[in-house]
């Protein structure tokens, strides 16, 4: 029996992994739910699945929910809190499903502890990969992708020596607006923008996908996570979603990983690695898609991808200064404030004015994404 803590139970992500959990009854268990501000929800999942451990981040709301749990509840509030609860010696396996940079100290206190980590949240390794990659790799704490596309790289490398790979193709749905006009993406609306072709997917990541900031950030994710330059990482525009990613070796030898687009597929493997079980779920129908198809990505129409291979090129601080000002665009782009057009040019605009400092700390990782959260608060206000 695996007893799994799940951070961001009542997220996109979280919500598919208790789908894995509830599966398999026999090997797998939650421990752990955690929520930012989403009382209902969690206290359904905890009536479901009663973990001894809880955390709700936000303390309103964590007020609220603590006088109706069981007293054998051990209940934690706000980010100390969760920082605390990740530890606990009960947890197997942390499933980090938390959206956004919230999500890195949770992360470092994880590996610090030695947890095996399922992990779904980007950004934490987009700032501070070297930094996260190191204390793993101290700390001997294995961290296992949950993202379909690290998933196919990870499963593609298993058995073979990364240094004999020639490139990556990690590929890309291209979102819901590949083939759109300039004209067309002015119009954008935040409901379009949320419809993705393929994923059903948080907010945050669904607005990422359709710029293909999130293509960007899986580049910076994957130079740490795998060991390779950006260079050697190519975007390849991949409209049917059935190849998850490839490799290719220096012998000209591609290994790819297929299957139908369903989180759960790469969320059960990373749950119970190094097993395969039988889940139910179909496989690909090769006769009914016909063609799997591939372009390359229009980097004119969608310049946040060449914005994050700027930031793995000129590396330390500048990655976590384009994550956390592309995390202020999308909150504005959501709540109306600023076009879907206007988020590249307000990034790019912040890149250009930060002083990279080359091989950051923690804390210096921390001030550049502060520092760009003010600088694109005021830019989008304007
Ligand atoms: N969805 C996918 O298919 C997918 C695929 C690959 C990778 N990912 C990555 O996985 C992560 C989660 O994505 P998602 O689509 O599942 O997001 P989501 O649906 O928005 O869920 C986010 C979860 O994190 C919690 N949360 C949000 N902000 C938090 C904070 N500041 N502190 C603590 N908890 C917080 C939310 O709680 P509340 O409900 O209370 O707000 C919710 O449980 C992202 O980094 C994303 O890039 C997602």
């Amino acid at each position: 029996m695996k007893n799994i803590a799940i951070l961001g139970s009542t997220g996109s992500i979280g919500r598919n992994t208790l789908e894995v959990i509830r599966n398999f009854p026999g090997k797998l268990r939650a421990v752990a739910l955690s929520a930012n501000c989403n009382a209902g929800v969690l206290y359904a999942q905890i009536k479901e699945f009663n973990p001894g451990l809880v955390c709700l981040k936000e303390e309103s709301a964590a007020l609220k929910l603590e006088p109706r749990l069981k007293s054998t509840t051990l209940f934690f509030k706000g980010q100390r809190g969760l920082e605390e609860m990740v530890q606990d010696r009960r947890i197997d396996k942390v499933v980090l499903a938390i959206t956004g940079s919230a999500a890195l100290t949770v992360l470092l206190k994880a590996i610090e502890s030695g947890k095996e980590v399922a992990l779904a949240n980007k950004e934490a390794l987009v700032m501070a990969g070297n930094i996260i990659m190191r204390k793993a790799s101290r700390s001997k704490a294995k961290i296992i992708p949950i993202d379909s596309e690290q998933s196919a790289i990870w499963q593609c490398l298993k058995n073979e020596n990364g240094k004999k790979v020639r490139k990556i193709y990690l590929t890309a749905s291209g979102g819901p607006f590949r083939g759109k006009s300039r004209q067309e993406l002015k119009k954008i609306s935040v409901k379009e923008a949320l419809r993705h072709p393929k994923w059903r997917m948080g907010p945050k990541i669904s607005v990422d996908s359709a710029d293909l900031m999130n293509k960007g950030l899986e580049v910076l994710e994957a130079m740490h996570l795998f060991g390779v330059e950006a260079e050697k990482i190519k975007v390849l525009i991949h409209p049917q979603s059935i190849i998850h990613s490839m490799v290719e070796f220096e012998d000209g030898v591609i290994l790819a990983q297929l299957s139908i687009t369903d989180m759960r597929i790469p969320i059960q493997y990373a749950l119970t690695y190094p097993e395969r079980l039988d889940n139910g779920l179909a496989g690909v129908d090769f006769c009914e898609i016909g063609r799997l198809d591939f372009e390359e990505p229009d980097l004119r129409k969608f310049p946040c991808l060449g914005l994050a291979y700027r930031a793995a090129k000129e590396s330390g601080t500048l990655p976590a200064v384009l994550n956390a000002a592309n995390e202020i665009c999308v909150e504005a782009f959501l709540s109306g404030v600023i076009k879907f057009v206007a988020i590249p040019g307000i990034i790019e605009k912040i890149m250009d004015s930060h002083k990279v400092i080359l091989q950051p700390e923690l804390d210096e990782i921390l001030r550049a994404d502060s520092w760009a959260r003010g600088e694109a608060c005021r830019a989008v206000n304007n």
